[in-house]
């Protein structure tokens, strides 16, 4: 913003009544609030910060985060973050101790002279709001999907040439890839098909013959049966399409007569029981005694009929045909589709003890043919901006576009992607959804640029706030006006950042970077949790897939992202060291009188104790912690599910050399627990109930603030490791005290 057209006067805050330095401006003839970088004291730190009433805001973003916030929803990441919250944390970081942030974040608020960081950027939560904030932005990801999706999300969009190039993809592969996906009907007219349902045989040990490994007969269910009983039940032994009662145990089969259980198939738990000798094995000894991936058998599939109803029908020998003639065509296709192998990981090792062995075998052959046919088209796209745009698109597609995505079942967005675990866990009834797509399909290329591309370019040029209704029952309005357009050119280094362009994204480990030493006024982040996930396993399955459109830049020479520099490791000790690495960096990279605020949680000590250690090592202390509600996560042990963690914590931190120390003597607990307490009523009075693991993350989190002002780390660390018993005794009464 010109400085021509910034006024400095005294704010008077409406709630408070404080008074403050801030400073108003005019743009485009509307009032905004300029927030500047300053030394002293900072809303975010206050003991009000209003959490409470950011929990309500981020909970109903959550309902419907990709609506909400189109921008960084645009492709598949991990623990994404709420952006009502990283705006509130941004505002809250520039705006002087004693203003009222819920107030000014329903403001037009401007941060032309701040630079915010984030080294773990993820999917471009924090910097998707710094940019409406108007501030600079930086971020930087050690993985290569991540940063191409925030360089997507936040770079210039000519909604002109994106609608044109569509339309030419359209025009040019559409019908190709849709011919697959045809039924003819008994009058000879032709319908598009939906959906078609697999599943996956297993030869039986004994007898050889392919079992199907159905737990139950019933493929497609409604999302609420309790309103929609009726489903839909295969016949194992003529494979007709019954409708069948939801709960059914017995059903005489319309074709064939013979009388079955809808709600049994051959498949229960670990293992299966072959119908025809009766023999029951292990199915995933089996399937790895085969050295193969396995087998998958069409038995039915969804037909778009003319009048637009849709129809159940059976698999017959045109779809078979049809099936067979795309396998032929794919391999006379040469270099169809990226083949590279899939390494041992946690988060891989069950699809490999399923022999998947290379990323494409997760395709069946005609999805790989649709794939490669729309991938040579978006590789022609002459413009980078456009190509990568289409190639993130493409690859937010694939997610719903594989043998490990299953059918959620009508009255509900169909196609259960491939990541509904954590793993990759082969699925035994694979649902192959039409990848072109209709207007009636879910998670396909046509869908998915209305709903994903489209939305984003309209949420780009017009950013709203959710604001929540004043009475109970009540709809949340769309606050529009308050921020920036979003799409500016990215710098891709710092001294082209430093030359005027708003964001400069960067990818690579966090614990170097090319920043000039204090130039950073605050960093505002979200660490990976200490735990077994690793995303970069996960992501692999893009990657490869992204780097065969787009080649190997200067970020993807590597087949995989992995990286041992990557802060993500299930061992305490590694887990401390990278994470202090990236903490250090940020501590050089930011001003003096700046702040580091992160959002965190954990249920197990470990990973407290490796987040003060990482923090103090690096030179920071803690100076204010604020529960607030947090997307569920998987930093949660499965034991953990009766007491789900629904917070987060936002710790906000100082450089350690500018904060007065404190030798605690036995006035540890007297300090703690009031604050703790605090904290946890004012949650429960706002009408959140909290489970015994959110009322401990509230208690670690100020045990760990006013530890992390200990004269040295080697005090903080004894009295972490001291106060066990305390810990406890005080989530108990606090977690008892509500009932
Ligand atoms: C919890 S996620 C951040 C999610 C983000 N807040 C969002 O809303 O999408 C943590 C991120 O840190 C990245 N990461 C892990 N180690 C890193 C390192 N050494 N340097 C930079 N980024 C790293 C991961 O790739 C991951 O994207
Ligand atoms: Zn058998
Ligand atoms: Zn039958």
């Amino acid at each position: 913003m010109p400085a021509s057209q910034v006024r400095s006067s005294r704010w008077q805050s409406p709630a408070t009544g404080l008074t403050q330095q801030l400073t108003f401006a005019h743009q485009s003839g509307k009032p905004v609030v300029c927030l500047e970088p300053k030394p002293g004291p900072r809303a975010i730190e206050d003991d009000d910060f209003p959490f409470e009433a950011f929990s309500d805001i981020a909970e109903a973003e959550s309902w419907r985060k990709e609506i909400n916030r189109p921008t960084t929803h645009i492709h598949k990441w991990w623990a994404q973050r709420l952006g009502s919250v990283f705006r509130a944390l941004t505002i809250g970081a520039f705006a002087p101790s004693g203003a009222n942030v819920l107030d000014l974040s329903y403001k037009a608020v401007r941060i032309p002279n701040g630079t915010v960081l984030d080294p773990f950027m993820g999917s471009g939560t924090t910097l998707a709001e710094a940019v409406k904030l108007g501030a600079r932005a930086i971020g930087r990801d050690i993985n290569p999907v991540a940063h191409f999706l925030v360089k997507c999300a936040l770079s210039v969009h000519d909604r002109k040439a994106i609608l044109e190039t569509y339309r030419a993809i359209e025009r040019d592969v559409a019908d190709e890839i849709r011919s697959y996906y045809r039924v003819t009907l008994p009058n000879g007219r032709v319908a598009e098909v939906l959906y078609i349902f697999w599943v996956k045989t297993v030869d039986c040990p004994s007898c050889q013959t392919p079992v199907d490994l159905f737990a139950s007969q019933i493929f497609a269910r409604h999302a609420y049966p309790k309103k929609v009983p009726q489903a839909q039940a295969i016949c194992p032994r003529c494979g007709a399409i019954n409708a069948v009662h939801v709960e059914a145990r017995d059903v005489q089969c319309s074709s064939c007569r013979q009388s079955f259980d809808p709600n049994s198939g051959p498949a229960k738990g670990q293992r299966a029981t072959c119908p025809s000798c009766a023999h029951s094995f292990l199915i995933a000894k089996t399937i790895r005694a085969t050295a193969k991936p396995p087998a998958h058998r069409m038995y039915a599939k969804l037909v778009l009929m003319p009048d637009g109803t849709k129809a159940y029908q059976p698999i017959t020998d045109e779809d078979r045909e049809l099936f067979l003639i795309a396998n032929h065509r794919l391999n006379n296709r040469k270099n169809a589709y990226p083949v590279v192998a899939i390494e041992p990981g946690y988060n891989t090792n069950q699809a490999l003890g399923y022999n998947y062995r290379h990323w494409h075998e997760m395709f069946n052959a005609r999805q790989l043919l649709c794939l490669s046919i729309l991938a040579e088209r978006i590789r022609e796209i002459p413009d980078p901006v456009l190509r990568d745009l289409f190639t993130c698109l493409f690859s937010g597609t694939l997610e719903f576009n594989n043998m490990f995505a299953s059918y959620k079942g009508e009255g509900t967005g169909a196609v259960r992607h491939m990541f509904a675990h954590h793993i990759l866990k082969p699925e035994r009834v694979p649902l192959e959804a039409n990848l072109w797509g209709t207007p009636k399909s879910s998670g396909s290329f046509s869908t998915m640029f209305e709903s994903r591309v489209r939305r984003a370019l309209d949420y780009a040029d017009d950013p709203f706030e959710l604001r929540l209704p004043s009475s109970k029952g009540g709809k949340s309005d769309k606050v529009y006006g308050l921020s920036e357009k979003i799409g500016a050119p990215v710098a891709e280094t710092y001294s082209a950042f430093k030359k005027g362009a708003c964001v400069y994204l960067s990818c690579g480990d966090s614990g170097s970077t090319d920043l000039p030493d204090a130039s950073v006024d605050v960093v505002l982040t979200d660490p990976p949790f200490f735990d077994n996930v690793h995303y970069s396993q996960l992501a692999d399955f893009f990657h490869v897939w992204q780097r065969y459109i787009l080649g190997a830049d200067g970020c993807r020479e590597s087949n995989t992202t992995r990286s041992d520099r990557e802060v993500q490791n299930a061992d305490e000790g590694g887990f401390t060291n990278r994470l202090a690495a990236v903490w250090r960096e940020a501590h050089r990279a930011l001003k003096d009188d700046g702040l580091l605020a992160f959002t965190y949680h954990h249920s197990r000590a470990e990973g407290w104790r490796c987040v003060l250690q990482a923090l103090m090592e690096a030179g920071f202390g803690i100076s204010a912690v604020h529960p607030i509600k947090a997307e569920m996560s998987v930093a949660m042990p499965k034991l953990q599910a009766k007491e789900p963690i629904d917070l987060d914590i936002i710790l906000v931190c100082r450089k350690r050399a500018r904060m007065k120390t404190h030798c605690w003597n036995g006035d540890l607990w007297g300090t703690v627990a009031p604050s703790a307490q605090e904290q946890a009523d004012r949650m429960r009075n706002a009408g959140r109930r909290l489970s015994r693991n959110d009322v401990r993350i509230i208690v670690m989190a100020q045990l760990l603030r006013h530890i992390s002002r200990s004269p040295t780390l080697g005090v903080a660390l004894h009295l972490l490791d001291i106060a066990n018993g305390e810990t406890e005794a005080l989530i108990d009464c606090i977690h008892t005290a509500a009932g």
